[in-house]
């Protein structure tokens, strides 16, 4: 068995959450084009609705009927994140400054994701937000003014970031946010492209509080994340070569391609091109023996945190030693990736050592086919599904949690298998 062929994938999944919260925000209908449609996604489109915004959605489009920074309205319900962090933390963020409360629920896995990272950084903001035992959802959201102030972030966290910046659009004055390092920077390049005064310098973040943002068309570009689970499948499937085409390439998404530099992979980029601030382009990569193993650490761990299960894979196929450190943050994803990786991985056979922050991962082992569980985090059982193609009778349970994130990953996957 290997891959061969083309793909394209569904479009990104940060941006799409952005481009439907901020796409609310604009004076005026805004188009988005090739937007991911996933559960988490659903999760932000039925919180707008509740919050008075019309969602019109068609095959491969859809249309948000802004109403201005200040146009939402109290919602009557509870508003269900489910298993959605972007959702919860961006909402914090959004929903912050009104002169109506709301309250922010989710499911039992978010429901023991910390949430005090984003909201001690709103309260110097002047946000009223209470939080169950001050760190978890629950989120009772006040309403308050808010007031600029200027925010040194403590953890290297796009989510965090932008919730801040969502907050700070209704403050008249400028706020200033220092990033600990670079994080993905989705947002930062929306509001620039819909018109909104903001301004970045290396790590610092300006918005002036004069914000008003214009109605313009957002064509999503393929999801980054999803394309890693297809580079990995090739880089270990002998004789694979696939196009991944019009996947987004934005440099503080696409730290794998120094991990991809430093192990020796035959990959090409081609067709490079930029619609509303983000880039992207055509994505060939090739099968190919021999790779050296790879040290992912400090400031590069942002830039791919999304992607180290599937690397953690792509090192149990790869000899020598690689090392994943500086990584702590995957403790508090859908799952605790670390402990999970670690767990998944090792009962196929590989070695797998679990660090605090990280994984040591011996290669190159033969995987053994086992009965494994998800956990219910579609990044792992997408991962799982790529090693079954090296590991043939590999059983999985509670797969269906794809469809948090890719709903058609099988499908695709399938289709490239010759
Ligand atoms: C996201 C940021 C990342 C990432 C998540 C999506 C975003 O989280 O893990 O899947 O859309 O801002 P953090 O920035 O909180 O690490």
């Amino acid at each position: 068995m290997k891959l061969h062929g083309e793909i394209k994938l569904p479009g990104d999944k940060s941006i799409t959450h952005r481009a439907l919260m901020i796409g609310a925000m604009c004076e005026g209908d805004v188009i988005v084009n090739n937007p991911l449609i996933s559960e988490d996604i659903m999760a932000s489109i039925n919180i707008l609705i509740a919050l008075g915004i019309e969602v019109k959605q068609y095959h491969d489009h859809l249309i948000i009927c802004g109403k201005g920074i200040m146009g939402f309205t109290k919602p009557k319900i509870r508003l269900n994140c489910f298993n959605s962090g972007t959702t919860a933390r961006l909402l914090l963020g959004l929903l912050t400054g009104y002169d109506f409360d709301a309250v922010l629920i989710g499911d039992k896995s978010l429901s023991k994701r910390p949430m005090r990272r984003v909201v001690k950084h709103l309260q110097a903001l002047n946000s009223k937000i209470l939080l169950k035992e001050e760190n978890y959802l629950p989120a009772h959201i006040l309403p308050t003014n808010i007031c600029a102030n200027q925010i040194k972030l403590d953890v290297s966290s796009a989510q965090v970031k932008t919730a801040v910046m969502l907050a700070a659009l209704k403050s008249k004055k400028t706020t200033t946010i220092y990033e600990l390092t670079k994080s993905r920077d989705h947002t930062e390049r929306l509001l620039a492209y819909l018109g909104c005064d903001i301004s970045v310098k290396g790590l610092e973040i300006k918005l002036s509080g004069k914000n008003e943002l214009k109605p313009l068309a957002i064509s999503v570009p393929g999801d980054f994340s999803a394309a890693a689970f297809f580079i990995v499948a090739t880089l270990i499937t002998p004789g694979s070569e696939i196009l991944i085409k019009a996947c987004g390439l934005n440099s503080t998404r696409s730290g794998i391609f120094t991990v991809l530099k430093q192990i020796g992979a035959n990959i090409k980029i081609f067709n490079q091109k930029t619609v509303n601030n983000e880039i992207s382009g055509d994505i060939l990569i090739k099968y190919q023996d021999k790779l050296k193993p790879f040290l992912i650490d400090g400031a590069l761990v942002p830039l791919l945190i999304d992607e180290i299960p599937i690397l953690a894979l792509l090192a149990t196929q790869i000899d020598g030693i690689s090392i994943i450190k500086s990584a702590s943050e995957l403790r508090v994803k859908e799952s605790d990736r670390i402990k999970v990786t670690t767990e998944v991985l090792s009962l196929l056979n590989a070695d797998v050592r679990e660090l605090k922050d990280g994984l040591i991962i011996s290669g190159k082992t033969r995987l053994k086919p086992q009965v494994v569980n998800t956990y219910n985090d579609h990044r792992i059982s997408m991962m799982l599904k790529v090693a079954r193609l090296i590991c043939e009778d590999l059983i999985i349970i509670n797969s269906d949690c794809d469809k948090i994130s890719y709903p058609e990953f099988e499908n695709d996957l399938r289709i490239l298998m010759k």
